[in-house]
C-alpha cells in the first residue's frame, strides 16, 4: 500500500467506523466518501472492498448506479440544476447559462481551477418554489439571475456553503389548503397511546375498517399489507418509510417530513406495533439532505420522550427505533423492491416479485413499505377509528389526499382534499390561468385536457400519488413530453431491455422531431414503443415511460405535427452531410459524390 493509500485508508476507516463496518450500509458509506473527497476513486473502492470483504465489482457497480456518486472529481462546489418541466417553465436554462458563463464552466466539466462544476439533475422536489438547484447536496430554491450572481461571488471567494446566507436555503411549506391531516394539531404519543389502549388486534381491525389505501401510487390496502407482514414467517420484521419522492412534480412528502415529522415517525411506530418490528428505516431521497439533521434531532427527542426505544409506553416487548438512510440520486429507488436493494447497499434494481416485501423484504425478512403520507394517516385512524376515517372521501378511496400543485397557477403548493375532489375545483383554488392540460401523478401519470376537468381525484377515476402540474394554453405539450422522455431515459435502471433501449429510442425520436426531422413514421414508432415498454418492461418505470407521450399525441397532436417534416420517412443518419468532408478533401461535387435524400 502506498503512503497516499495509507492516508486515504485512515480517512476511510473513520467513515467505516461510523457505519459499523456494515457492508449493507454501502450506499451510506459511499455517500460519505463522495462528500469528503468529491468522488469515489478506484483507490477508495479497493480499500472499501477489502475492509468490507466485498468483491470490488460490487462496490463499483453500486457507485456507478447512483448519479450523486462519481468516479471523477466534481468541483469543490458541485452545482446541480433541477430540470423538471416546471423548472424549465420558470427559466432554469437561462440561469444555468448565465452561471456557466460567470463561472467559466461548461455543462458536466469541472472548471480548470477545480472550483466549480455545473450540471442538470432530475426534479429535486421543489416545483412550488423553483427554479431550484443543489449545491453540494443542499437545496436552494427560487433561483433568479441576481441570486445566481451572488452564488458565483461566494464560489469565487471560496466561502464554505455552510456560511452562505440562510435565506438561500429556506424551503417553504406553501400549504394552501389544509384538511383533516394538515389542519389538525397533533400531540406526539397520542396516536400510539390510543392504539395501545385498543390493543394490537383491535387497532389492526380499525386500519382494515378504514379501508385506507397506500398514497405512494399503487393504492394497495394498508391493513391487508400490515396483516400479511405480521403473519409472514421471519426472524425479524421491518417497517420502511418510503420518502424517496422522485416523481417529477411531487413534493408533498417533503412538506410532511419537514413540518409533520412526529406524525410520520408515529405512523411507523404504529405499523411496528401491529407487525412486531423492532427497526424502522426511513429512505430519504438524497435531494432532501437538508432534512436529515432536523429529522435526526426529532428522533432524539422522541427517544428522550420514550416514544422510541425499549418498552414504548411501558408495553413489554414493544421495542422500536428508527434509522434514516439517504438515497443518492436514483428515481427508481422509489419502487419498493429497488428501495430495499438500496437499503442493503446495492444498486437499486427492482426485484422479481413474488416474493413480495411483506414476506421477503429487507435482509430477506417480512417488511412493510409505506409511503410517508400513508404512515401519517395511520395516526388519524388510531385517534378517531376506522369508521370515522371511512366517512371521508369516496367508497373506494377513503380519507383525504394531499396534492402537490405546480406549474401555471397563482398559488403553487400543497392542497389537501377529501378524495373525490374534481380537477376543476383544484384548478380554481390554485388560481390556474387558462389551463389547457394537467399532468396528474407526474411523468409516469396521465395528461388530462379541459374536457376532463370534471373528473375526480380517486382510485376509481383519476388515481394519483399526488403530483398535479398545470399547463396554460400557451404551453407546448410536445416539449413537456420531451422533458419526460429524457427523464425516463436518464432514470431507467438498465436491468431490462424494453425499458433500457425503449426509453433511449423514445428520447432520440423526440429529439429528432424537435429538430424538424420527424415524420409520420416516427409518430407511429412512438406509439409502437409505448406498447412494447408497457407490456414487456419489468417494473412500473418502463411500463409508464411512454404514457405521457401517448397522451399528448392523442390530445395535443398539433404540437407534434407542426414540427413534422413533409415526408413519410427521414433517416436518422444524414449520409449526404456525412460525406461533405470527403467531398471537400477530394474536391469533388459531382452527382455521384452526393447521396441526395430526394434522389
Ligand atoms: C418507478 C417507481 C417509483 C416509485 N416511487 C415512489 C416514491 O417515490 N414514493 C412512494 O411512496 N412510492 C413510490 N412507488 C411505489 C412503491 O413501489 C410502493 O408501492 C409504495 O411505497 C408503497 O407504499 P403505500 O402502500 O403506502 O403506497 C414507486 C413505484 C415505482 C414503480
Ligand atoms: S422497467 Fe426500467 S427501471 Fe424497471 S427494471 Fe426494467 S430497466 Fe429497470
Amino acid at each position: 500500500m502506498t503512503t497516499t493509500q495509507t492516508g486515504l485508508g485512515t480517512y476511510l476507516e473513520r467513515i467505516l467506523k461510523r457505519h459499523g463496518r456494515d457492508s449493507g450500509r454501502l450506499v451510506q458509506i459511499l455517500r460519505d466518501v463522495q462528500a469528503e473527497f468529491g468522488r469515489v476513486s478506484a483507490e477508495a473502492m479497493a480499500i472499501l472492498a477489502e475492509r468490507l470483504s466485498l468483491p470490488i465489482g460490487d462496490v463499483e457497480s453500486t457507485r456507478d448506479f447512483y448519479s450523486f456518486l462519481t468516479s471523477e472529481p466534481t468541483g469543490t462546489y458541485r452545482i446541480l440544476f433541477s430540470d423538471n418541466i416546471t423548472d424549465r417553465m420558470l427559466g432554469n436554462q437561462a440561469i444555468f447559462d448565465h452561471m456557466a458563463r460567470r463561472l467559466g464552466v461548461s455543462r458536466g466539466v469541472v472548471s480548470a481551477d477545480g472550483l466549480a462544476s455545473l450540471d442538470y439533475t432530475s426534479c429535486t422536489g421543489m416545483c412550488d418554489q423553483g427554479p431550484a438547484i443543489l449545491v453540494n447536496g443542499m437545496a436552494i430554491t427560487s433561483m433568479t439571475l441576481r441570486r445566481a450572481d451572488q452564488i458565483c461571488e461566494l464560489v469565487r471567494s471560496r466561502v464554505p456553503v455552510a456560511e452562505w446566507p440562510n435565506e438561500f436555503f429556506r424551503v417553504d411549506h406553501n400549504i394552501r389548503r389544509a384538511d383533516m391531516l394538515l389542519g389538525t394539531d397533533f400531540t406526539p404519543g397520542s396516536a400510539l397511546r390510543a392504539a395501545v389502549a385498543m390493543g394490537r388486534e383491535a387497532y389492526l381491525a380499525e386500519v382494515k375498517r378504514s379501508n385506507i389505501r397506500g398514497r405512494g401510487g399503487a393504492g394497495f390496502t394498508t391493513g391487508v399489507k400490515w396483516e400479511a407482514a405480521r403473519n409472514a414467517r421471519g426472524d425479524a420484521r421491518y417497517v420502511v418509510c418510503n420518502a424517496d419522492e422522485g416523481e417529477p412534480g411531487t413534493f408533498k412528502d417533503r412538506v410532511l417530513m419537514q413540518f409533520y415529522p412526529e406524525r410520520v415517525f408515529e405512523g411507523m411506530a404504529l405499523a411496528a406495533y401491529v407487525v412486531g418490528a423492532k427497526l424502522g428505516l426511513v429512505y430519504l431521497r438524497g435531494e432532501y439532505l437538508y432534512l436529515k439533521a432536523p429529522l435526526e434531532e426529532k428522533l432524539s427527542e422522541l427517544r428522550a420522550a420514550r416514544l422510541l426505544g425499549d418498552s414504548i409506553l411501558g408495553v413489554d416487548g414493544f421495542d422500536f427505533d428508527i434509522e434514516i438512510h439517504m438515497g443518492a440520486g436514483a428515481y427508481i429507488c422509489g419502487e419498493e423492491t429497488a428501495l430495499i436493494e438500496s437499503l442493503e447497499g446495492k444498486p437499486g434494481r427492482p426485484r422479481i416479485r413474488p416474493p413480495f416485501p411483506v414476506s421477503f423484504g429487507y435482509r430477506g425478512q417480512p417488511t412493510v413499505v409505506n409511503n410517508v403520507e400513508t404512515l401519517c394517516k395511520a395516526t388519524e385512524i388510531a385517534l378517531h377509528g376506522g369508521a370515522w376515517y371511512e366517512g371521508f372521501g369516496t367508497k373506494q378511496s377513503t380519507g383525504t389526499k394531499i396534492l402537490s400543485v405546480s406549474g401555471d397557477v397563482e398559488r403553487p403548493g400543497i392542497y389537501e382534499y377529501p378524495f373525490g375532489v374534481r380537477i376543476s375545483q383544484v384548478l380554481d383554488d390554485a388560481g390556474a390561468k387558462n389551463p389547457k392540460a394537467v399532468q396528474i401523478s407526474g411523468a409516469a401519470g396521465q395528461c388530462l385536457t379541459t374536457r376532463e376537468f370534471g373528473r375526480r381525484i380517486a382510485f376509481e377515476d383519476v388515481p394519483t400519488a399526488g403530483a398535479f402540474m398545470v399547463f396554460a394554453d400557451h404551453r407546448d405539450m410536445f416539449e413537456v413530453a420531451r422533458n419526460f422522455a429524457h427523464f425516463f431515459q436518464h432514470e431507467s435502471c438498465g436491468f431490462c431491455t424494453p425499458c433500457r433501449v425503449g426509453t433511449r429510442i423514445q428520447a432520440g425520436i423526440m429529439d429528432k422531431i424537435a429538430a424538424g426531422h420527424g415524420t409520420q413514421y416516427e409518430m407511429n414508432e412512438l406509439q409502437h414503443l409505448r406498447e412494447v415498454m408497457r407490456t414487456a418492461s419489468h417494473c412500473g418505470l418502463g411500463q409508464t415511460a411512454g404514457g405521457a407521450i401517448a397522451d399528448t399525441i392523442a390530445k395535443f397532436r398539433e404540437d407534434y405535427e407542426k414540427r413534422l417534416a413533409r415526408k413519410d420517412f427521414e433517416p436518422a443518419f444524414d449520409l449526404d452531410a456525412a460525406l461533405a468532408r470527403a467531398r471537400e478533401i477530394t474536391g469533388r461535387d459531382d452527382a455521384d459524390s452526393r447521396m441526395l435524400s430526394d434522389a
